[in-house]
């Protein structure tokens, strides 16, 4: 099954608008002509979300398409009104965005976001035509004591229960193992690769085989350029979010290019 990999850029709290600019006045060029067989998004905080938007529509001005797409870090699972510090979907959609991150283990943690919470989301996401990128993946201490298929499988079943066929495929799954965020320790290409075939054989279950051929699964966790081809190389791995190497302009160009296979 033909699934185009992306290469995502989570920048988490970093970069305002001043630095946003800064990154892409050296990382565009890197990529120009460079016809990637991916996707590439990036994930600047809100504020920085207006200045990309309009840095891409210069740069694809006159050529035959965005060579970025533009992704938030989360978004709200309400529509409009009394929701101090929310952004909604529909405002996101006026800033070009495409993609919105749903779920990450930081906001599970640090924001106690629920799984039910996460999934309205995700829906609310889907209404507005973003394609969520639904993070899921367990602790340490999960995997440890050998919860590892009880976690994604909970996860996976809250997050995607009810949801129309298209809209799983619009959905972006991120396989990111808590142990494995902001550590250095990367998971092995084994141990990806094995809870990537778990995550697929859990979409088979919920929504059938067609489907979780279709899905796309990113891994995310201590990505870096010299780990990027090996991890990509993984036959149900379609792809990376890049926190800390996403960073500086020649890191995320280097993830892309060694992830895409080119010498
Ligand atoms: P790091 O690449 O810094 O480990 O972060 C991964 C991540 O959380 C991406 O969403």
């Amino acid at each position: 099954m033909n699934r185009k990999p992306i290469f995502a850029a989570n920048w988490k709290m970093n970069k305002g608008p001043s630095e946003t600019e800064i990154f892409l006045k050296s990382f565009l060029p890197k990529i120009h002509g460079q016809d990637f067989p991916c996707e590439i998004v990036i994930a600047p905080p809100f504020v920085s979300l207006p200045k990309i938007s309009e840095i891409l529509r210069d740069a694809s001005a006159g050529s035959d398409g965005q060579p970025v797409r533009i992704g938030a870090q989360d978004c709200s699972c309400h529509d409009a009104g009394a929701y101090t510090g929310e952004v909604s979907v529909f405002m996101l959609r006026e800033l070009l965005v495409q993609y919105a991150i749903v779920g990450h283990s930081e906001r599970r943690t640090i924001q106690g976001e629920s799984d039910t919470l996460i999934h309205a989301k995700l829906r609310k996401a889907r209404e507005a035509m973003l394609k969520p990128v639904f993070c899921i993946g367990e602790t340490l201490a999960q995997r440890e004591s050998g919860e590892l298929e009880r976690v994604l499988s909970t996860q996976v079943a809250e997050g995607l229960r009810g949801l129309d066929p298209k809209d799983v495929l619009e959905t972006v799954i991120a396989y990111e193992p808590v142990w494995a965020i902001g550590t250095g320790v990367t998971a092995s290409s084994a141990q990806a690769q094995e809870a990537h075939a778990l995550v697929r054989s859990l979409v088979a279950g919920l929504h059938g085989a067609d489907a979780a051929s279709r899905v796309r699964i990113l891994y995310g966790g201590s990505v870096k350029p010299d780990n990027a081809a090996e991890l990509m190389a993984c036959p149900d791995i379609d792809g990376a979010l890049v926190g800390g190497a996403s960073l500086e302009p020649q890191s995320f160009f280097e993830i892309i290019r060694r992830g895409c296979g080119r010498p």
